[in-house]
């Protein structure tokens, strides 16, 4: 019996992604981002956000169709991101979602835009049409552990089974990874999303040019916040050595700045995660959200779960930042583990939990 072709919906922001999955299989998926407007405004504007989504669902929803070779009338269920996000911005795709599911007289479900990043890894995306990025995909390990890094978020979760068992392990005390880059990068006169502007810079600089402080590893961390994350001290060091050398007159070179500030982020990150491997015994190591798009995250992760001896699984970096397939996959396993679909009464939850994946 072949699988359900599940369509998945994603608006949690500023990018509207529509895709299609069947099983486990990516069979296209298209995006459309608003990210040159908000770029003006040095970061995401809610309401910005919420009527491009508006603007670009149709067309974006065609494309994915075209790219998957299929018929909205083959579609056996909706997915779509319920939360967490702008609440505006999940009620556009919440909405869209419903219209679609209840015309074509399929289940929907309401599901977790952190787990959808975490699912990305479980898609097979070798003949998706992409990039020669494309991975095989597959079933998680019992347990595996993922560092969910994005622009809202920074956790460490201990994953037994993604539709039943994701436990938080820590989290960030203060911005996510991918805030602390896009204030940086703001700090260093970057445009907005500073993230991949910045990495960027940072290939160029040298690593060790400043000695930046490596949050939340102090011994006295190490009981109440081993698993946690902190930036916000990061990010006030960075601002103090640009303002002391412009008031000093002396020229910084960014890319140093740039560089020393990425490798005191996925320093931490890394070291963390590796030790979050052991405690909890995972022979794998996930990296997921848009900062695993990230090269020295992914670079660094790859030696240090080489000398651990883990296997490290990160998605294609064109699906680590928001997508549709993200969706999709989580919800191709919500029902394939059986899940009753969400309540038709169900709405967009700004701040759903990462440890409940549907609605
Ligand atoms: O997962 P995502 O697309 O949206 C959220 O769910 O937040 O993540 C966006 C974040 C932004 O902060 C962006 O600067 C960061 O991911 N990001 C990166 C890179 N690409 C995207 N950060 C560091 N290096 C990158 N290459
Ligand atoms: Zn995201």
């Amino acid at each position: 019996m072949t699988s359900p072709l599940v369509l998945g919906i994603e608006t949690s922001c500023d990018e509207t992604g529509v895709a299609l999955v069947r099983g486990s299989v990516l069979l296209g998926d298209a995006v459309a981002s608003s990210v040159d407007e908000q770029a003006r405004f040095g970061g995401v504007v809610p309401e910005v956000a919420s009527r491009a989504h508006l603007e670009a669902f149709v067309p974006t929803l065609h494309r994915a169709l075209d790219a998957a070779g299929v018929r909205l009338a083959d579609v056996d269920a909706v997915a779509v991101t319920a939360g967490p996000g702008l609440a505006g911005a999940l009620l556009v795709g919440v909405a869209a979602a419903k219209a679609l599911a209840l015309a074509l007289e399929v289940p929907l479900y309401g599901v977790n835009h952190l787990v959808g990043h975490v699912a990305a890894a479980t898609l097979d995306t070798r003949t998706d049409g992409a990039d020669g990025d494309g991975r095989a995909g597959g079933p998680l390990p019992d347990p595996t552990v993922a560092l969910l890094v994005s622009g809202g978020h920074t956790s460490l979760l201990a994953v037994h089974d993604l539709v039943t068992g994701i436990d938080l392990l820590g989290e960030t005390l203060d911005d996510a990874a991918g805030e602390a880059f896009d204030k940086v990068a703001r700090l260093l006169g970057m445009a907005y999303p500073g993230g991949p502007v910045l990495s960027a810079a940072a290939v160029d600089g040298d690593p060790t040019a400043f000695a930046l402080p490596r949050g939340m590893t102090a011994p006295k961390d190490r009981a109440a916040h081993r698993f946690d994350f902190s930036f916000s001290g990061l990010k006030t060091a960075v601002a103090r050595t640009v303002a002391t050398a412009a008031r000093s007159g002396v020229e910084l070179r960014a890319a140093d700045v740039a560089a020393s500030f990425q490798e005191s982020v996925v320093d931490v990150l890394t070291a963390k995660a590796v030790d979050a491997c052991r405690e909890v015994g995972a022979g794998t190591l996930l990296l997921a959200g848009g900062v695993a798009a990230n090269r020295r995250l992914r670079a660094l992760a790859a030696v240090r779960c080489a000398e651990a001896g883990l296997e490290l699984r990160v998605p294609p970096i064109r699906l680590c930042t928001d997508n549709g397939a993200m969706i999709a996959a989580i919800g191709a396993l919500v029902v394939a583990a059986g899940s009753p679909p969400s309540p038709p009464d169900f709405g967009a939850d700004p701040g759903l939990p990462v440890t409940t994946t549907a609605l």
